[in-house]
This record gives C-alpha cells, sequence and structure tokens, in this order.
C-alpha cells in the first residue's frame, strides 16, 4: 500500500454532513446546525472560511474560522479567528493539522489581516501544546465560561498568532 497523501478541499452543502460529524465527534461542545450551515449559506451573517481534510479519499478533518475585517465597534478584535479545529484521533500526526492552519494563515493574509486567534477550553492540553508549537502564544485573561454546551471545561484560554 502507497503512503495516503493528506490534502484539503472546501466544504459544499453536499459533504457539510461529514464537516458536522467529524466536528461533532472530535469536540466535547455541541453546536446547533446553522454554527454548521453558515459555512455555506451564501447569504450567512459573516465571513467564513472552512475546510475539510482528507487521508487519502477519508474524511479526516475539518476546521471553521470566521473573518472579522474591520473594527465595527465590536467586542473583538479584527483578525481572523479559529472557530473549530478537528482531526480523528486515529489520524493525528500525520500533517491534517498543519495543513488547515496553512490554509487558515494563507486566507487571513489573503484578507489583509494579521492576526489568528483561537479559544482552547483551559483543560485542552494537547491542544495548547499544540498552538504553542505552530507560533501561537496566550493573549490576556481567562475567559470563564465561555463554552456553555460542553463535557469539557466551561473556560477558555485565548491564544494569538501574528502573520
Ligand atoms: C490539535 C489538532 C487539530 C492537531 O492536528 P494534527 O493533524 O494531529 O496535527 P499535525 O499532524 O499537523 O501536527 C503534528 C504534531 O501533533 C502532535 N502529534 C503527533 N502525533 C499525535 C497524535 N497521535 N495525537 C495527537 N497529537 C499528535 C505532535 O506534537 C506533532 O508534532 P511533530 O510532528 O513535531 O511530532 C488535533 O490534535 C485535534 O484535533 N485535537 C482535538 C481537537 C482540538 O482540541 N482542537 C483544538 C481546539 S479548536
Amino acid at each position: 500500500m502507497g503512503r495516503a497523501l493528506v490534502t484539503i478541499d472546501n466544504v459544499y452543502a453536499n459533504n457539510l454532513g461529514t464537516f458536522r460529524k467529524i466536528i461533532d465527534v472530535v469536540l466535547p461542545v455541541q453546536y446547533p446546525g446553522e454554527y454548521f450551515e453558515e459555512v455555506v449559506d451564501k447569504n450567512a451573517k459573516g465571513v467564513f472560511y472552512a475546510q475539510l481534510a482528507y487521508y487519502g479519499e477519508i474524511a479526516i478533518g475539518a476546521v471553521k474560522s470566521r473573518l472579522i475585517a474591520n473594527k465595527t465597534g465590536g467586542v473583538k478584535p479584527a483578525g481572523m479567528y479559529i472557530e473549530v479545529l478537528a482531526v480523528l484521533e486515529a489520524y493525528r500526526g500525520k500533517t491534517a493539522g498543519s495543513l488547515m492552519l496553512k490554509y487558515i494563515e494563507d486566507k487571513c493574509k489573503e484578507s489583509f489581516q494579521h492576526d489568528i486567534y483561537v479559544h482552547v477550553a483551559t483543560d485542552n492540553e494537547t491542544a495548547i501544546e499544540w498552538y504553542e508549537k505552530n507560533g501561537f502564544s496566550r493573549d490576556g485573561d481567562i475567559l470563564e465560561n465561555y463554552y456553555k454546551n460542553t463535557t469539557g471545561s466551561n473556560d477558555a484560554f485565548v491564544y494569538k498568532k501574528s502573520v
């Protein structure tokens, strides 16, 4: 058997179910249907970048990020916000996570933004280690009760990377 290549591709209406399934399986947080539908909805409020990662033909990872391009009086500073980044456990360590992060970094630069933000649950040590290894540093205080429908910690750290 040859070495399967990890690739990434767009999310479409016809693979949105797979996208959702991966996120549901990997992350302890429960998201409502609209959270996924906005990725493929042309009329959605907001600008989203999402990808699926594949190991050969098998979908193994998913990323969703939101672009906040201008400071329009909201609480969040402008930049790219990674909302979820998830790789099926059996396929971790095969570069899918790095490939999806690279995609988000490229989209961030193409959008003339320089900051990438991600919220990570305070008990998610492997993800914290992974983001630090990939150039992110902790930014600001703990966000208490950030996650509502979760079986993990409710509190989040904000991590930031400048590109
Ligand atoms: C964080 C995450 C997305 C990384 O994805 P990934 O595809 O494993 O990442 P990559 O293969 O690009 O990164 C390789 C690094 O992961 C780590 N790694 C390697 N094998 C691993 C494994 N079996 N399990 C977990 N991490 C592993 C190593 O540190 C490796 O670095 P190295 O190549 O220098 O040894 C993935 O671990 C994940 O889905 N975690 C759970 C979901 C999550 O917490 N997401 C973040 C909050 S949104």
